[in-house]
């Protein structure tokens, strides 16, 4: 039978694909295009070479941003308060497309290199289930013939050697990275200890903050129902203005990234309970979501905030980081999205300067929630102060009964 095989031209997969076919499968290599930089041409040859039958590229970067990375800004998707989702957000996209050529090559199972410790197997198949829900899942490294036979490093190679897969010359960086166009994730290796400062060179998508440009670099973000709409800024005294969703998305990534916006160090929970270190860059994400979160503040009503952050942005932020996405829970709370933006309509003006994601001032045409006269401290239109006497005193029976139970308040 046919196999498709999430093919990455590394050397994990590029073994499980010689064993694959050494198990006496024929195989589909797949990539799916999520934005990453990757040589997709060099992939195909090599994967034609060890004996894949058909390779297949699929370009999910626009779906990758309408679908799904402009929702999480919208919700303000957040795991473990500062871990944007970047590997996550990728998964149901990637998954998807995989079904789709399982499907068009009539593969009866699909197959990849992720570990057995990791959230990615989880996202991935209960994708594939959903999806296609008698498919077969091949696992290697979770499969005691394939990770008892390839148990070290060396035991990978000489495969290598004997199934004459070319061995990239560079040397192996110390760790391992997973790369979309929202991020990339660095993890394993040396970072294990969560005590090593990653190496300056392990960054790639982002300028150094310490190197970033003296001078600050000032954007314009417009949003409709939440989703942003058009970004503007000046470059080389050129105006630039662009409102095609990958468009924005991508502009920002390159100015984000220029002035060394996004990187993050952490030790999250692992699905499967284990801890773990990672250091990830997510320059546009994390642009994107302070406009968006900022411009909540002048639009959004007070109480329909408090309950999207109690309940609908960590239960989405939670389901996408534990892989389930196609669910029917995912569905419910997809669906409260868009009705908590109505709205969130407005402009935010932004300044990245060397690692840091200023605010320089927000407008709304529509919104007329903040009103500066109500607020205002030279102004008494619109809003009497004795009404607050009341307010107070009504807020202040729960308060005195606290009191006069506990006679001895300490701080
Ligand atoms: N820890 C992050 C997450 O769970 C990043 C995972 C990176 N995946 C990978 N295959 N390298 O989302
Ligand atoms: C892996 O284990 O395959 C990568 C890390 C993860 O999925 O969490």
């Amino acid at each position: 039978g046919k196999v498709c095989l999430a093919y990455s031209g590394g050397l994990d997969t590029s073994i499980i694909l010689a064993w694959l076919l050494d198990e006496g499968y024929e195989v589909v290599a797949f990539m799916a295009d999520v934005g990453q930089e990757e040589d997709f041409d060099a992939a195909r040859e090599k994967a034609l070479k060890i004996g894949a039958t058909k390779y297949v590229v699929v370009d999910c970067r626009e779906d990758f941003v309408n679908d799904i990375l402009f929702p999480a800004v919208q919700v303000n998707a957040v795991y473990e308060d500062i871990y944007l989702l970047g590997t996550s957000l990728a998964r149901p996209v990637i998954a998807k497309a995989q079904i789709d050529v399982a499907r068009q090559e009539g593969c009866f199972a699909v197959s990849h290199g992720c570990t057995g410790k990791g959230n990615d197997q989880i996202r991935f198949e209960l994708a594939f289930y959903a999806l296609k829900t008698d498919v077969k899942v091949i696992a290697p490294w979770r499969l005691p013939e394939f990770f008892e036979r390839f148990a070290g490093r060396k035991d990978l190679l000489d495969y290598a050697a004997e199934k004459g897969i070319p061995v990239a010359q560079t040397k192996a960086k110390p760790w391992s990275t997973d790369e979309n166009q929202a991020h990339i994730s660095y993890e394993a290796g040396i970072l294990e200890d969560p005590d090593t400062t990653p190496p300056k060179d392990m960054w790639k998508l982002t300028v150094d903050p310490m190197d970033a440009p003296n001078t600050p670099q000032d954007l314009s973000i417009d949003f409709e129902v939440g989703l942003p709409v058009k970004v503007s800024y000046e470059q080389d005294g050129k105006k630039v203005e662009v409102t095609k969703p990958i468009d924005i998305f991508n502009h920002v990534s390159n100015l984000a990234r220029a002035n060394g916006v996004g990187r993050i160090d952490i030790v999250e929970d692992r699905y499967i309970n284990l801890k773990s270190r990672g250091c990830y860059e997510q320059a546009p994400l994390t642009v994107l979501r302070r406009a968006h979160v900022d411009l909540e503040g002048l639009t959004l009503d007070k109480e329909v905030r408090a309950l999207r952050d109690q309940f609908v942005t960590p239960t989405y932020s939670k389901l996408l980081y534990n892989g389930s996405y196609f669910t029917p829970e995912c569905e419910f709370i997809r669906s409260m999205i868009k009705p908590s933006q109505k709205s969130v309509n407005g402009t935010v003006r932004v300044r990245l300067y060397k690692g840091n994601v200023m605010i320089l001032g927000r407008s709304s045409k529509t919104e007329k929630l903040y009103d500066p006269t109500e607020s205002s401290m030279d102004e008494l239109t619109g809003f009497s102060p004795i009404d607050t006497s009341g307010f107070i005193a009504i807020q202040a029976i729960r308060v005195k009964k606290y009191g006069d139970a506990n006679k001895n308040l300490t701080l």
